[in-house]
């Protein structure tokens, strides 16, 4: 039933925030050692230890599915007339990835389902259509369902820089997480820095040109989050940014520092940014997940209570838009934690050695309609089945 007009909430933001990524994982030092090159390129250099490998029944849905059961189980699904599922790695040019997430998870007909596409930014304006949904009626829940594999050539620079996971959040008003609050900058320029053309399975980039697009959208989306009137630099607790690699969110944070008149050393910033960068070190990019797999692993790993901390959240699409706003962290917030559950995801991932990696890398689905079954792999509750007459089957794997 929803509540009169004139009843607004007091607040508007995340209530529950459930990550999911793959069964395998590549540690980036067989990458180095397979290449010949030094291991510290990644480690230090880029900042990345190990990414996140799809099993061949596993995709977008699975992991999707997954991380939306698990919101699904601890807060039922009274009040969610909406699934925003935002994604740059469709399976589908016409039907959401979400109607199948739909399905899976088991939610009624009287939920809306659509997909949202702007590279790695749309799971922030899913959020923000979210916040606008329930200002007009508080009654109402949505899931924002971020879910994505970053794939490169195999031998290509972008190569180190892949990964996999899905982010799951619950959006309502006065939420256990974090209330978003207004107002947001935003920042959009056409730029070729990274793209894939419909015919291609994996991206094309301009890396340094990538790197420079990110600074400079994140700097105007900044600059427009100020002339809003929002906060200042320095009020923030801790700012999560868009995480291609996480030493890309410690050049994003010195620009911004350089912008606000600051200038920290680098062991500064690593300091700064180190709680948000836990759990993207070992799962890799996600696109439209990461900035929000950055949020998780702040909440999660930091040691001490942020109630009431102002948060940043600085998130970064290719193409190319930039998003920046702010949110309190909520009295009660680490009573909703999901510590063990991130840990275990990570943790339970099976090492693939380079040869492996390669082959799953190489694996292509058919495209000529015949009849398809994956091998059973996966150790997720969902599974991606295989295919016949052109249509994507999945399944559970347990009852
Ligand atoms: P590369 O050519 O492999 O690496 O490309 P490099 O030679 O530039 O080295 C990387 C860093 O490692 C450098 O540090 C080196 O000095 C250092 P920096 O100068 O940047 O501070 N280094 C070492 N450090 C310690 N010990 C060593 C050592 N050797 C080198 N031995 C690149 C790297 C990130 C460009 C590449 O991996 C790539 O193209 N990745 C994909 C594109 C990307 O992630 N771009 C980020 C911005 S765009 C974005 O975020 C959007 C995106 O997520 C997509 C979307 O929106 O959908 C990608």
């Amino acid at each position: 039933m929803s509540q009169p007009e004139s009843v607004t909430p007091a607040s508007i933001g995340i209530h529950d925030l459930a990550l999911a990524t793959s069964h395998y994982r590549l540690d980036l030092g067989a990458l180095a050692d397979h290449q010949g090159i030094d291991p510290a390129k990644y480690s230090v250099g880029i900042g990345q230890d190990v990414m996140s490998v799809l099993a061949p029944d596993e995709d977008i849905v699975t992991m999707a599915a997954e991380a939306t059961a698990r919101i699904l189980e601890r807060n039922g699904m009274d009040g969610i007339r909406t699934l925003l599922f935002a994604t740059e790695s469709g399976i589908d040019q016409s039907k959401s990835a979400g109607v199948y997430v739909h399905q899976l998870v088991g939610l009624p007909e009287t939920v809306r389902v659509v997909e949202l596409k702007q590279a790695c930014y749309s799971a922030t304006a899913a959020l923000q259509f979210a916040i606008g949904l329930i200002a007009r009626d508080p009654s109402q829940k949505v899931l924002v369902v971020a879910s994505d594999v970053a794939r490169y050539d195999l031998g290509s620079s972008g190569e180190s820089t892949q990964g996999a996971a899905a982010a799951a959040m619950l959006v309502q008003a006065n939420p256990g997480l974090m209330a978003v609050a207004n107002p947001a900058g935003v920042f959009t320029q056409d730029v070729m820095d990274f793209w894939r053309p419909n015919y291609r399975s994996t991206a094309l980039v301009d890396g340094k040109g990538s790197i420079k697009a990110y600074l400079n959208a994140i700097g105007g989306a900044w600059t427009d989050y100020l002339n809003q009137g929002g906060a200042p630099f320095e009020s923030f607790a801790s700012i999560c940014y868009h995480q291609p690699f996480t030493k890309m969110a410690s050049k994003a944070h010195r620009h911004l520092a350089v912008m606000a008149g600051q200038n920290p050393a680098p062991a500064e910033v690593a300091d700064y940014l180190a709680d948000t960068m836990r759990y993207n070190r070992l799962i890799g990019n996600s696109y439209t997940a990461s900035v929000y797999v950055a949020l998780a692993s702040l909440l999660d790993t930091h040691d001490g209570d942020l109630t009431g901390a102002r948060v940043g959240l600085a998130s970064y699409g290719s193409g190319s838009v930039a998003e920046f706003f702010g949110g309190v962290i909520q009295p009660g917030y680490r009573d909703l934690l999901r510590v063990q559950e991130h840990r275990s995801i990570i943790e339970r991932r099976i090492p693939l050695d380079h040869t492996a990696y390669e082959v799953l890398h190489k694996t292509t689905l058919p495209e000529d309609g015949r009849e398809y079954r994956t091998a059973a792999e996966t150790t997720g509750p969902f599974r991606f089945a295989g295919m016949g007459e052109h249509m994507r089957r999945y399944e559970r794997t347990t009852d």
